[in-house]
């Protein structure tokens, strides 16, 4: 296993380039299966999980090419299984369901077991699917799924789940008859998924707002399509300005899309502008304290949860963290208390206390975001920081140590 070893106390300057984003890419590959050909996508990063994708998606029968962030699925002839040696890595195959029932009316598919950040069930996927016509089974820990021809339903979700709004806008698109996601998710990379299979000839409306609703067609055919920008590789980036005192042009960055991040940053003090180049992000003064909640698209994002956080963990007073969408996504607060933190969890809720500067230490990442919110700590800590279990940074972040490098960062991967 590796681990990144950080030399803190330099502030970024420089200009740094997001990439295509993660949570939109996965999804919009598994829509590549409704397709009756060929489809293209470009801006794809080069991630763990895109790479298990793509091995999922040849299992399933489609041919795959991948590079220099150009993927090129062609579906074959289908095959039903998703095996629980690549689910039990990546949850998102869970939205291979969607898809497999569309075109070829059976699925099995491992269920996916929770991960570090919480439960993550998925019956809203499930019941959904159901109300489209769709029988499943639990066997041995997979979902066996079957139906004959999707019917187009009335659906209303419990929550605004993003999963199980892309599943089910996904088996809908070749349903027979109208389709209604009530409650449905809003974030950007459900938007962006519906762009795509629109630009396949879907008919679909309402994407981005609460409510979807989506008219089944008989065939999709394949179109190129460029994957939007990560925005939450870029507000990553926005908090590494920050943390580190310094000043930094972020191109390709979503300015909508992270208005509620923005205007966090803004709130603890930070300068955030839009220019023709990208966004500059820079510390005007002193940074203070805050409060966030997270919640569904368009409120604040828990994605962007840990790496705020860490950010809040140097600036001046109080702050309060409430972490609504998942059961536990606390798990990088001991790892930023070992580095001089001052934070109390009470439930759902961290309670952040200001202090002058963060001491690098030896730390273990626990999960994606949680290992961003570890990294952005060392680059602003006193000495030497070695992040362990960086996989779990690189399911999500392309080569974030050469990017951060090449703004003044002092990052080494190293093995374990
Ligand atoms: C997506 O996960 C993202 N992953 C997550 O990003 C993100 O944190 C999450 O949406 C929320 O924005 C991808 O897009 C691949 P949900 P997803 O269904 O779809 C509950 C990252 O770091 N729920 O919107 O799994 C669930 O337990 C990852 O990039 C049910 O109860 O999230 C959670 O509390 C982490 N039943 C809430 O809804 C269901 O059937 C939101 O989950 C589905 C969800």
């Amino acid at each position: 296993m590796d681990k990144l070893v950080i030399d803190g106390g330099i502030p970024l300057t420089g200009s740094i380039e997001v990439s295509g984003s993660k949570n939109a890419a996965l999804p919009i590959l598994f829509a590549a299966i409704l397709a009756s050909d060929s489809v293209t996508f470009s801006n794809v990063p080069d991630l763990r999980d895109i790479h298990t994708t793509l091995k999922l998606l040849q299992m399933l029968g489609c041919a795959c090419e991948y590079a220099d962030g150009k993927a090129c699925i062609t579906p074959g002839t289908l095959l039903p299984e998703a095996p629980y040696e690549l689910v039990s890595t990546m949850r998102a195959s869970v939205l291979c369901l969607g898809p497999l029932l569309a075109r070829i009316g059976r699925a099995r598919v491992a269920l996916p077991g929770g991960c570090a950040i919480g439960a993550r069930p998925v019956d809203q996927h499930l019941k959904g699917l159901e109300q489209m016509g769709a029988r499943f089974d639990l066997e041995e820990g997979y979902i066996l799924g079957r139906c004959r021809k999707l019917k187009g339903a009335h659906v209303t979700f419990d929550m605004p789940t993003v999963g199980g709004t892309e599943n089910l806008l996904m088996a809908a698109v070749l349903a027979e008859g109208e389709t209604i996601l009530e409650n449905a998710a809003r974030e950007p990379e459900v938007v962006d998924l519906a762009n795509f299979l629109l630009a396949c000839g879907a008919r679909i409306q309402g994407q981005g707002s609460s409510c979807i609703r989506i008219q089944g067609v008989s065939e999709l055919r394949g179109a190129p399509y460029a994957i939007m920008p990560d925005r939450i590789e870029a507000g990553t980036f926005l908090v590494a300005a920050g943390i580190t005192g310094g000043e930094l042009l972020v191109r390709n960055c979503p300015f909508k899309e992270l208005e509620a991040v923005i205007l966090k940053l803004r709130d603890m003090g930070m300068e955030i502008t839009a220019t023709p180049e990208g966004v500059l992000a820079r510390c005007a003064c002193p940074l203070r304290g805050t409060d966030l909640k997270t919640q569904p698209y368009p409120g604040f994002p828990t994605d962007m949860q840990a790496q705020v956080m860490a950010l809040m963990c140097s600036a001046q007073g109080a702050s309060v963290v409430e972490e609504s969408i998942f059961e536990n996504r606390f798990m990088h607060v001991q790892e930023l208390v070992r580095m001089g933190a001052q934070i109390k969890i009470s439930g759902h809720t961290a309670m952040v206390r200001g202090v002058s500067q963060l001491a690098g230490a030896p730390v273990m990442a626990s999960d994606l975001r949680a290992s961003a919110s570890l990294v952005l700590a060392g680059l602003a800590a006193r000495g030497t920081t070695h992040v362990r279990r960086i996989y779990h940074l690189d399911r999500g972040y392309e080569r974030i140590e050469n990017k951060l490098n090449a703004v003044g960062a002092r990052i080494r991967r190293e093995k374990e």
